[in-house]
């Protein structure tokens, strides 16, 4: 659905990847996995014999993480874990790592990414813009500032992506992919879905699969039908970091 809304037609982790020469990645860990999106993306650019290793911190990402390896043909593995400051594997570990819409969840760990990283190793970063979802806000009656969704973007976001990298490795290169997502009105309930999607990060102390509370849901149908459009702003950067800093 993302898709189908996105002005950008360009797949972002297509783009992410662009370029890249995994040849030489064998070991690959991809912090904050999810249902392995980036994996699959990642996969038919790897050498057959690369092993991934999906982490999250939620159990029930294993199955769908370690299907899509699995449908294009690569081995991986797959370890819940709640990544914080640290992680428990030895220096050089890894030729490629990747945090794909993660690392603002565990800013902390980018000095651990430099000493699991080999020195000819590869960090590759996908994050947001901090003036993402802005229409999302409005459409919903909701005030960013102060919401947890703004605080989490801060903590890792295009706009200071490159510096808190640039302290842990030499070479830090950023490729941005502007984009939002229209939404007609034709395409209420896909805009409804979308806030249900965004809803943990919306409003504190929602469950993750907890509904839109009411209010909310008529502010977005008065506002679509109002408008007749609802813009989301959806700008990323990607991150290429190399040559790891590592004592
Ligand atoms: C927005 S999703 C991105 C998933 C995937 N990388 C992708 O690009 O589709 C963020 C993921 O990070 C995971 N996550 C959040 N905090 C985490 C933590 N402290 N440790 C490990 N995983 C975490 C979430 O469970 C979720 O699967």
């Amino acid at each position: 659905m993302v898709r189908q809304r996105s002005t950008n037609t360009a797949d972002v982790r297509e783009v992410a990847l662009a370029g890249l020469d995994l040849a030489a990645a064998r070991r690959v860990l991809d912090l904050g996995c999810g249902f392995g999106f980036l994996a699959e993306a990642l996969a038919p650019r790897l050498p057959a014999t690369t092993r991934v290793l999906g982490v999250d911190v939620w159990a029930s990402n294993r199955e769908p993480f370690l299907s899509r390896l699995a449908c294009r043909h690569r081995t991986g593995a797959f370890e819940c874990l709640e990544v914080q400051r640290q992680v428990p594997w030895p220096r050089r570990s890894f030729d490629l790592v990747t945090c794909s819409y993660s690392l603002y969840f565990f800013p902390d760990i980018i000095p651990e990414v430099a000493r699991v990283l080999s020195p000819e190793g590869i960090f590759l970063v996908i994050t947001h813009s901090e003036h993402s979802f802005r229409g999302l806000f409005h459409a919903a009656g909701l005030d960013a500032e102060g919401s947890r969704l703004r605080a989490l973007l801060g903590h890792f976001s295009a706009e200071n992506g490159e510096q808190k990298l640039a302290a842990w490795f030499e070479d830090v290169r950023r490729v941005d992919y502007k984009n939002e997502l229209r939404f007609e009105r034709a395409h209420l309930d896909e805009l409804l879905a979308y806030v249900r999607f965004k809803v943990p990060l919306l409003f504190p102390g929602a469950r993750a699969d907890g509904p839109v509370p009411p209010a909310q849901a008529e502010h977005v149908r008065a506002t679509l039908s109002r408008r007749g459009t609802v813009i989301i702003e959806k700008d990323d950067a990607i991150f290429h970091c190399r040559r790891p800093r590592c004592p």
